[in-house]
């Protein structure tokens, strides 16, 4: 499943985290690759856990930890500390697939990665390209998000970042281990929490029905999760 999330940082929020990113020193972004990724790469990278990424990072996962839909979506169980991209003049990540274990350059985190996310730092509008493509069997499907919302898919799609031919493109990156990790499991319990939602404001929340709708959720959950 490919989810759109909007507003997940305000756009004070994109302001200030780009000031501070905007200030710190880039490196190349083959850091972070795999051997078969460093070759289809092109780009720079916030150094992982320099104190620009540290910073800007927590005031990210703190929008994470508040935001509803990201919560229902991912189930999320560790979320890798962000990192941070920048594309310009031209430069691009051809088709990959993450790598399947991230392990942070610390080695106070190692995780899964179920789930890839891409938070958008630039509006639309200040470059060309740089299109995120995400396959899937239904086909390639392009992202280019306002600054602030984020794109969230399974960690396992091949994906690519088109050539940036104007401007440039910030955006932090990052992985998540989910308590569910098979991708069509989560999304049959994301549809039914959706669901349970919407019927609450309809039909209100201490229905019988919805209570046990909503036990039905939980049970799934606990017969799925690995925590
Ligand atoms: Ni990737």
């Amino acid at each position: 499943m490919m989810l759109h999330i909007p507003d997940v940082l305000t756009k004070a929020q994109v302001a200030e985290l780009r000031a501070t990113i905007d200030a710190a020193d880039w490196v190349d972004g083959n850091e972070t690759s795999g051997a078969q990724s460093a070759l289809a790469k092109r780009n720079a990278q916030l150094p992982e856990g320099s104190p620009a990424a540290v910073a800007a990072g927590e005031t990210i996962l703190d929008a994470l930890a508040r935001n509803p839909l990201f919560v229902a979506a991912a189930l999320p169980q560790v979320v890798f500390p962000p990192l941070f991209n920048r594309y310009a003049g031209g430069e691009a990540f051809g088709l990959h697939v993450d790598n399947s274990i991230r392990q942070s350059r610390n080695g106070r985190t190692r995780i899964r990665s179920d789930l890839s996310a891409t938070l958008f730092l630039t509006e639309p509008e200040e470059y060309d390209g740089g299109e995120l493509v995400v396959e899937d069997t239904f086909g390639a499907h392009e992202v280019k998000l306002p600054a602030g919302d984020m794109i969230l898919y399974p960690a396992s799609s091949l994906h690519q970042v088109t050539p940036v031919t104007r401007g440039a493109r910030v955006s932090s990156f990052f992985w998540v281990q989910s308590l569910v990790r098979e991708d069509a499991r989560r999304e049959l319990l994301f549809q039914m929490d959706v669901a349970i939602q919407q019927l609450g404001g309809k039909v209100g929340r201490d229905a019988p029905e919805l209570i046990a709708l909503t036990g039905t959720y939980h049970n799934l959950l606990r017969m799925w999760a690995e925590v």
